[in-house]
């Protein structure tokens, strides 16, 4: 049941996926005050592991410190190098790769080598910046700020679901990563209808449901689409493997966007936390954490199958990102050259809210003065972040 019976406008104007002026406005006003995901508690489960990447032109870094997380901006204090670029791993301690300062759990320095040519110690100075992070299940979430809620309030909306369906009876199976040459809001508007099905999923999700299976709830925190999927013979097989693994199927697809970026999809056999970065006015990173239904049954027969559903999904879910990523270069291109005010249908309502959302949050770009970027989380003096 779509909630709008008439056609909605296009509230974004093509200057909104090209500006630099509104690509700063969306990076202050949606994503600073937003937690991201990032990484799952797989990633970093031993003492040591290790996860860095870039994220709204920040590299940062979240390390397993004796069994809890912490995350820095990964930029040392001596003289600015990255302390690592590796984009995972384990070491024994937390040391800068350029000349082997060493840092603790709270971001102060350790061992540092030839310490005396420092001379009088300028301890202020020499932590690293410490950002804020935080799990839901097995998702891993950092923040940039040193103020704003906790992850907790701040997923509330979904957390229940999010908690119980990362984790539990699914674990992860695959991590990808890809940019595009596109704003971000192709990219999260195209999750957010069903419209395209047809066209850009011929082989994989074929048609898109009847009005009557699909439900959509419409707030300003999130959006959200509920289907049954058809009784075919890829359900009848889903839901055969999902009980000979333990579990018994709930019979729904659900794709929860929580603003701006967090998309969850839950499926009987698989779930999937999508997330899109805007990484300049014209260009996003997309990144996809995909579990696979585990379930309760530990036996080699159980294994297999695991295995099995394991491998199929991920090829489904590759493929089926692959198919969206087709199209988004072009969108993009027929922004910057469109007469069009453009339109919204009922079936794609959720891009309305989630374009009113934008508007919004960033309150008019053109009026916005020019400020700077907020400054990462303090480290060493004040209140440490928790
Ligand atoms: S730049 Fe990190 S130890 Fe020198
Ligand atoms: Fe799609």
């Amino acid at each position: 049941m779509f909630t709008n019976q008439h056609h909605l406008r296009h509230l974004l104007r093509p200057e909104h996926y090209t500006s630099e002026e509104q690509y700063r406005a969306e990076l202050r006003h949606l994503f600073r005050p937003a937690w991201h995901p990032v990484a799952t508690t797989g990633d970093l489960a031993r003492d040591g592991d290790f996860v860095a990447l870039d994220l709204l032109d920040t590299p940062f870094l979240i390390r397993n410190f004796g069994g809890e997380l912490r995350a820095f901006l990964n930029v040392c204090p001596h003289r600015h190098s990255r302390l690592t670029d590796r984009p995972r791993g384990n070491t024994e301690k937390l040391r800068c790769r350029y000349h082997g300062w060493e840092f603790n759990a709270d971001g102060r320095t350790g061992k540092i080598p030839d310490a005396r040519i420092f001379r009088p110690w300028d301890r202020e100075n020499a932590c690293l910046r410490r950002f804020r992070v935080d799990t839901c299940g097995e998702l891993v979430f950092v923040h940039f700020g040193d103020t704003g809620v906790p992850l907790r309030e701040w997923l509330a909306p979904v957390w229940d679901v999010w908690a119980e369906g990362y984790g539990g009876d699914y674990r992860h199976a695959a991590t990808w990563e890809r940019d595009f040459p596109c704003n971000w809001k192709v990219v999260l508007e195209n999750s957010l209808e069903s419209y395209h099905i047809p066209e850009v999923h011929p082989q994989t999700f074929k048609e898109f449901p009847p009005e009557e299976n699909a439900w959509h709830e419409l707030t300003d925190r999130f959006s959200s689409f509920k289907t049954v999927p058809p009784d075919e013979f890829a359900t009848r097989v889903e839901r055969w493997l999902s009980r000979r693994l333990g579990v018994e199927p709930v019979n729904e697809y659900w794709h929860r966007v929580l603003h701006p970026h967090a998309t969850g999809s839950l499926m009987p056999s698989f779930r999937m936390m999508q997330c899109v970065f805007p990484t300049g006015p014209r260009t996003c990173r997309y990144r996809c954490i995909f579990f696979t239904l585990r379930g309760r049954r530990r036996n080699p027969v159980a294994w297999v199958l695991y295995r099995l559903l394991r491998a199929v999904a991920t090829y489904v879910g590759k493929k089926v990102f692959a198919e969206d990523a087709s199209i988004y270069a072009g969108v993009q291109r027929g922004l910057e050259a469109s007469p069009h005010p453009g339109v919204i249908g009922t079936r794609e309502e959720r891009i309305y809210q989630f374009q009113k959302y934008v508007l919004d949050g960033c309150r008019g770009a053109a009026e916005l003065p020019v400020l700077p970027d907020p400054a990462p989380v303090p480290a060493c003096n004040g209140t440490a972040p928790t």
